[in-house]
Parts: structure tokens; C-alpha cells; sequence
């Protein structure tokens, strides 16, 4: 009995040793391996930083992938054809604010651009690369707008947009602040906010502390007092139990609705209309060129 036990145990413990040393040699090889891995990723890390290239570039299945997500994603803001809308710059015309390499518009696209509208997306890499290799399909319009910039700078302050809109810190306060609208619009939206102010109105910045306030949208508001005075000026501010405006004269007035007879929305711009009589068409194109060069610094 003992023998058979003594046996037993022996062989148990020589069991036990072979299942130790696999045990070893398992992880060694695991250790190995993640080693042998961990050396693959930082070269392709360190390769990635160098030149990240799109897989799918230059690929026919991955740009109609893309264009069917740019459609479904981005052409809200972009325009059906990428080249840009009220809400976003063109991305068919090779200018790129936020950097030109594949990396570059991967990161832009992934993380957005912070403070602005372009959000933040969480594709899959591949559709991401998809997403560029169609933007890198488009060919660019063959009318890239070219004017004088230096004449567009001096005719914008001489027609009186300063007035209503701030460059780099200076001008009115009225209409939306013009320093980065090169950068977020494409030129033909800045044409016709200038040619035809009503017809889409500038979405207001949210501002951050308007959480319960309306969506501010840059219309011309128009409150009658229960006096029956009337103030126009735009609305910065509004929630179910006030309105701030600042007012024509660039004054912030505060008011309580209870106080009102009636806030009118007027659904049209402040601004005014700038015709073909006022600004030719040429310095017109000198006045975009002039918005576009302010880019997004
Ligand atoms: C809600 C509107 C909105 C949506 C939706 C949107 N964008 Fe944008 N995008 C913008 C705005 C605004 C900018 C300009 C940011 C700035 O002011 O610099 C921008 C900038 C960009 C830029 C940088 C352009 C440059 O000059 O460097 C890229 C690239 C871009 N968007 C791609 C996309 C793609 C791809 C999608 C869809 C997946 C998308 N955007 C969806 C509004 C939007
Ligand atoms: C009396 C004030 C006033 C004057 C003067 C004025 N604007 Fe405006 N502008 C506004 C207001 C208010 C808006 C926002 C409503 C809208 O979309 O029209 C606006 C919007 C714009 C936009 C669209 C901005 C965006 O991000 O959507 C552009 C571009 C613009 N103005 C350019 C000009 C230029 C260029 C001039 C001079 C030729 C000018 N404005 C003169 C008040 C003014």
C-alpha cells in the first residue's frame, strides 16, 4: 500500500513538474511575444508618425463608401458636394486650415475642431479612410476665386462693415465676429450673406451660458413694451421669461417678457442688403478673397 502511494506521489510530482516547466516555457514564449509585438507597434508608431498613408486611396470601393457616409454625415455642414455650406468650409478646393496630410484630416475628422462646429466623430479607421480618400477624389473647381485682398481689406472698412462685425478683436458687435469665417464657410455662402443677407441667417455661436435659452440664430428681433415702445436690435440672450438685446445703437438692454406687449422674431437679417450698385461684383470678389485670407489663426 505505501509503495503504490510512495509511487503515486512520485509520479504525481513528476507530473507536476513537466506541467511546471510548460508553464514556464508558456510564458516565456508569451513574454516573447508581446515583446517581439510591443517592438512592431512602436516601429509602426514611429513609421505612423513619419507618413501615415490611406489605405483606401485612390480605392473606387472606398470612395463611394466615403461619399455615402460624407452624404449621411457631413453635408449638412459641407454641402452636398464638399464644397461647403452656411455651416462649414468648402473641402473639395485642396485648402486646408487645419493641416493637409492624411494625419492631419484624420485627426480633424475623429476630434473635430474644439470651440468651433465641427464635431468630433467615432467612425471605424477604415471609414475614416474612406471619408478622405473621397474628399482626395475631388477634383478641385476650376474657378478658384482670386482677388485682391489688399483692396478687400480697405473696401470693408470703407462700406462700413466694422460697424456690425469684429476682426481680430476690433468693430461692432451686431453680427457675428468675422475673424475665422474664411475658415468656416466656403466663398460662395460669404457671397450671398453679403449679397443677400436674409437668406440664410448665421446660426449664433451657442453660447455657454444660454442652456436653457433658445438656439440663438442671428435674426432681427423687435420688442414692443407695454408702453408700447419699440426697440430692434438682435437677440444675444433669450428664455422664456427674458430677452437681452443688444439694441441698433450696440447697447445691451435687458428685458423681462412680463413687461413686454411683444417680442417679434423677425426672421431677417440686420444687416443690410449689399447690391450690385453699392459693391461691383469684382469688389465683391476682393471682399471674399480679403475674409478668406484672415484663415483660421
Ligand atoms: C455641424 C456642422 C459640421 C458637421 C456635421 C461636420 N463639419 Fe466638418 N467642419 C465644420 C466647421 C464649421 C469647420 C471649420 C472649423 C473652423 O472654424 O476651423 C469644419 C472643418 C472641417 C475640416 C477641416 C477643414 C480644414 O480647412 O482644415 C474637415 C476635414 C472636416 N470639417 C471634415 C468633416 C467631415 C468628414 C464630416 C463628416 C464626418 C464633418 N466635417 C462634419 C462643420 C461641420
Ligand atoms: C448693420 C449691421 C451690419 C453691417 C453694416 C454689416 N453686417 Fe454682416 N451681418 C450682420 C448681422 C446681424 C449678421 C447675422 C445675420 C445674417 O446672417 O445676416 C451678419 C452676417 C454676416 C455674414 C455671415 C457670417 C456667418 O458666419 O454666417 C457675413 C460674411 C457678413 N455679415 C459680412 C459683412 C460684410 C462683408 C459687411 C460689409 C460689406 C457687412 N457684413 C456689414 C450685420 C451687419
Amino acid at each position: 500500500m505505501e509503495k503504490t502511494a510512495a509511487f503515486e506521489t512520485k509520479g504525481n510530482t513528476h507530473l507536476r513538474l513537466l506541467g511546471g516547466d510548460l508553464r514556464k516555457l508558456t510564458r516565456f514564449v508569451v513574454l516573447v511575444s508581446a515583446a517581439l509585438l510591443a517592438a512592431e507597434f512602436l516601429q509602426v508608431l514611429s513609421a505612423q508618425e513619419k507618413t501615415i498613408t490611406n489605405p483606401g486611396a485612390g480605392n473606387l470601393a472606398a470612395i463611394k463608401e466615403g461619399a455615402s457616409l460624407f452624404r449621411a454625415n457631413c453635408s449638412p455642414c459641407h454641402g452636398l458636394h464638399a464644397t461647403g455650406g452656411g455651416r462649414g468650409p468648402d473641402l473639395s478646393a485642396n485648402r486646408w486650415t487645419h493641416g493637409a496630410t492624411d494625419a492631419d484630416i484624420f485627426r480633424t475628422i475623429t476630434q473635430g475642431v474644439p470651440g468651433t462646429e465641427m464635431p468630433a466623430n467615432g467612425f471605424e479607421d477604415s471609414e475614416v479612410w474612406a471619408i478622405i480618400a473621397y474628399l482626395r477624389s475631388l477634383v478641385p473647381p476650376r474657378q478658384t476665386l482670386s482677388g485682391d485682398i489688399a483692396k478687400g481689406e480697405k473696401s470693408f472698412s470703407s462700406i462700413g462693415c466694422p460697424q456690425c462685425h469684429m476682426i481680430k478683436g476690433r468693430g461692432g458687435l451686431l453680427g457675428p465676429d468675422l475673424s475665422r469665417v474664411g475658415a468656416s464657410r466656403s466663398a460662395a455662402y460669404l457671397m450671398d450673406s453679403i449679397r443677400d443677407p436674409s437668406k440664410d441667417l448665421s446660426d449664433g455661436m451657442l453660447d455657454p451660458n444660454n442652456h436653457w435659452g433658445l438656439p440663438l440664430v442671428y435674426d432681427t428681433v423687435t420688442v414692443v413694451t407695454t408702453g408700447g415702445k419699440k426697440i430692434t436690435g438682435v437677440a444675444k440672450n433669450e428664455d422664456t421669461f427674458s430677452v437681452q438685446l443688444l439694441d441698433t445703437d450696440q447697447n445691451l438692454q435687458f428685458f423681462d417678457k412680463k413687461d413686454l406687449r411683444q417680442v417679434i422674431h423677425e426672421r431677417k437679417s440686420l444687416m443690410p442688403v449689399y447690391s450690385e450698385q453699392v459693391l461691383s461684383t469684382d469688389a465683391l470678389r476682393d471682399l471674399v478673397a480679403y475674409l478668406q485670407s484672415l484663415g483660421g489663426g
